[in-house]
């Protein structure tokens, strides 16, 4: 089979595409023929080795897994003998990156606990962009910020994956939504259906005014106290991710937060492949709307990684396999 392969950590420029061969699934896994793969923030940091806390996860010097690559969708081409949930022909989508990554490919072995069945109405690309950043949003604004109806709600990094599921997710509740993302997304972000949007490069939210019942952040990048300021009172500040540094204040001064203020702050982590079923149901009553911008064939993934290594896509960025 093709495969994307890296061997050293740095740019998009160390990814190959190799003949390798085709994996065998093992007892508890099944054999996916991929056929979309969505580009995602772990990708980068993989292939980039950047933040470097991340190489206790993917491998010190190089890169443990060879081949990255973590949202798929695809078809089920063989099964392992203790499979129990899955048959050949079936269609599948889900969150690999708890079980090896190997996406870039044209086949996958992939755990059946990472699967689940795509409804035959989801069409790949979408399968592929849903399960890991619509699993982030939801768990980040319901579960973890207990968002409740009418609230004022504010996304940073509102153009990438999170963000796009993250305004779905919160117009369920009748929010009042503002997004803070790069200048070139606001037009598309104020179409798609945020209320406001803020340019980062020239507004510090953290120094108007506005204040928000529940900030959902994926790029923790100011002091806690900062935050404290622009949350309402009982406000809750969540965060998907950011600068290690400031995420470690944050747990640091979560308790005290807690013990002096109304208000709340935390951490999502990531229950991989959780929320599945509730996805698809809302992706079926079209309440979930992937923003996807899409490639074709497997050659073109390292020109992919780099792009969304600059910041460049919108939504979410899926490659489709043919
Ligand atoms: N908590 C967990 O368990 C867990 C698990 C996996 C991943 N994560 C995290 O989840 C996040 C993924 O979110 P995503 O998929 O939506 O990412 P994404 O697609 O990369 O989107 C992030 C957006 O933020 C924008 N941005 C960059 N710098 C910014 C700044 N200073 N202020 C405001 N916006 C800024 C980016 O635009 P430009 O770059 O164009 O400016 C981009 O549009 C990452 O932080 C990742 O580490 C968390």
């Amino acid at each position: 089979m093709r495969a994307i392969v890296q061997t050293k950590y740095g740019s998009a420029d160390e990814l190959e595409l190799r003949e390798i061969e085709t994996p065998s699934p093992a007892a508890n896994q099944v054999l996916v023929r991929v056929q979309a793969v969505a580009i995602n923030d772990y990708d980068w940091c993989m292939v980039s080795g950047k933040p470097l806390v991340y190489r206790l996860m993917f491998g010190l010097f190089k890169p443990k897994t060879p081949i990255p690559g973590m949202e798929i969708a695809g078809e089920v081409v063989e099964c392992g003998v203790n499979v129990k949930n899955f048959k050949v022909g079936d269609t599948v989508f889900g969150d690999l990156s708890e079980c090896g990554f190997g996406g870039f490919a044209e086949y996958v072995s992939a755990d059946e606990n990472a699967l689940f069945l795509k409804p035959s109405q989801m069409k790949y690309e979408d399968a592929a962009a849903i399960s890991h950043a619509a699993c982030l949003a939801l768990q980040g604004l319901v579960d973890v910020g207990n968002l409740a109806c009418g609230e004022k709600v504010l996304i940073n990094g509102a153009g990438g994956g999170v963000g796009a599921y993250g305004l779905n997710i919160a117009k369920f509740y009748d929010a009042h939504v503002t997004a803070v993302d790069a200048a070139h997304k606001l037009a598309m972000l104020k179409q798609n259906g945020f209320d406001e949007a803020l340019d980062y490069q020239s507004i510090d939210f953290t120094r108007q005014p506005a204040q928000y019942d529940l900030i959902l952040d994926t790029k923790t990048n100011r002091g806690v106290f900062r935050y404290l300021k622009v949350l309402a009172p009982n406000g809750r500040y969540v965060t998907v991710g950011g600068s290690v540094m400031r995420l470690i204040q944050l747990l640091l001064l979560k308790p005290w937060v807690a013990l002096f203020t109304n208000k709340r702050v935390s951490i999502v982590a990531l229950k991989t492949n959780k929320d599945l079923a509730t996805i698809c149901e809302w992706y079926l009553a079209k309440k979930l709307v992937p923003v996807v911008e899409l490639r074709e064939s497997l050659s073109a993934v390292p020109q992919a990684i780099s792009y969304f290594g600059a910041g460049k896509h919108k939504g979410k960025l899926v490659v489709r396999l043919k």
